[in-house]
């Protein structure tokens, strides 16, 4: 299939632009590299061998949209979004405007355009703070701030666009906490800033840019009270969308899947995973909650797996030997 992927240079993105062109797939990638590089697709190209077209460009211009969805593209994979929790409760218009308005605009170019397939990238926040564990995707949805907003509305939006499409089928991921990056080392996840997330924070104070970590919290009622989440490693998320896009191709209507591993790991025991992985230290101090986090959320992934034929294979131990090689390879990203 001829498939276009929209924030293709970002972190899952440029992760799943590998495996569709190992897959045999061609690949077209818009992206206004607002908080990626350049450098991750020449990256893929060199990982795989294979080229891709580059458009650099935002989702909500018309014109750009239309050239990247030259070429006979079949589907699209969209990932262009805004992501950090935080910048959405202090900017939520950005996010309203970026994320929904930009996913608007996609599907009314795909509509033009005779582009019936969708596979989009929602996430775990969708559930918001869900009430048992693991959650399956029948679990009532709910959001807690901006940011998941945008991905419950763009749900939502998916849902009713490719219903009123003969023929069209939409695909809504959603996903876990994805961490790791690919084995060669050559691209990972490249945060602008002081990383929110844990992993890339923790592989920055193993490679000493950063001085300590922060554990937000050890009196949740957890097994040793830190937060619990579901860890997933990059590249089997990259491979999850091939076969979403494959069963796009192969089924009409809009569904969710659950993305992760189904087993959940506390903020301690990924600090000890990531040390014995790594032989590195990560000298750490237990600061208060963080507003907005939940104490537990993981998966059930069954769905997937029935539907897709897809499952997590890559342990904790590859996600932090991964996500090592790619810090420790490239201590500063990109730049
Ligand atoms: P990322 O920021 O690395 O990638 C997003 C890409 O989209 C970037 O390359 C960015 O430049 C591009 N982009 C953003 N707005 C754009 C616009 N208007 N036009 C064109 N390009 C635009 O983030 P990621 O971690 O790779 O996340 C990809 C998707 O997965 C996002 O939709 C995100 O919300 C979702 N998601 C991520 C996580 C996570 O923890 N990383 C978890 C759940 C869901
Ligand atoms: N944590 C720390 N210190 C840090 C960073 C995180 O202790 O420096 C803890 C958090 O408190 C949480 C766990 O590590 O218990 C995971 O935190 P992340 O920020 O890595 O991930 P979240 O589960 O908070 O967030 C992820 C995505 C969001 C999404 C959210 C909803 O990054 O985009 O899941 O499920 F909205």
């Amino acid at each position: 299939m001829h498939i276009l992927v929209t924030g293709g240079a970002g972190y899952i993105g440029s992760h799943t632009c590998v495996v569709l062109l190992e897959a045999g797939h061609e690949v077209s990638v818009l992206d206004n590299l607002c908080n990626s590089s350049a450098e991750a697709l020449r990256r893929v190209e060199a990982i795989t061998g294979r080229s891709l077209r580059f458009v650099e460009g935002d989702i909500r211009d018309p014109a750009k949209l239309a050239q990247a969805l030259e070429g006979g593209v079949e589907a699209v994979i969209h990932f262009a979004a805004l992501k950090a929790v935080g910048e959405s409760c202090e900017q939520p218009l950005a996010y309203f405007d970026n994320n929904i308005s930009g996913t608007i605009a996609l599907m009314q170019a795909m509509e033009a355009k005779g582009v019936p397939r969708l596979v989009f990238s929602s996430s775990a926040t969708v559930y918001g703070e869900a009430k048992t564990n693991p959650v399956d995707e029948q679990a009532p949805l709910s959001v807690t701030n901006p940011y998941g907003r945008t991905k419950l509305v763009m749900e939502q939006l998916i849902g009713d666009w490719s219903a009123s499409q003969s023929g069209a089928s939409a695909v809504l991921l959603r996903y876990f906490n994805p961490v790791g990056a690919h084995p060669s080392g050559r691209i990972g996840e490249d945060p602008q800033g002081e990383p929110n997330n844990l992993m890339p924070y923790v592989a920055q104070v193993a490679v000493g840019r950063r001085e300590r970590l922060r554990v937000y919290g050890n009196d949740y009622p957890t097994p040793d009270g830190t937060g619990v989440r579901d860890y997933i490693h990059v590249m089997d998320l990259a491979r999850a969308h091939v076969r979403a896009v494959e069963y796009a191709a192969g089924n009409r209507g809009c569904r969710a899947f659950n993305l992760g591993t189904g087993r959940g790991y506390s903020v301690l025991e990924v600090i000890t995973a990531f040390e014995e992985a790594t032989g590195r230290l990560v000298p750490y101090d237990i600061e208060a909650r963080r507003p907005g986090d939940v104490a537990a959320l993981t998966a059930d992934p069954s769905l997937a797996q029935v539907e897709l034929g897809w499952r997590a294979e890559l342990d904790i131990a590859a996600m932090c030997e991964d996500a090592w090689r790619w810090q420790s390879g490239n201590p500063e990203g990109y730049a």
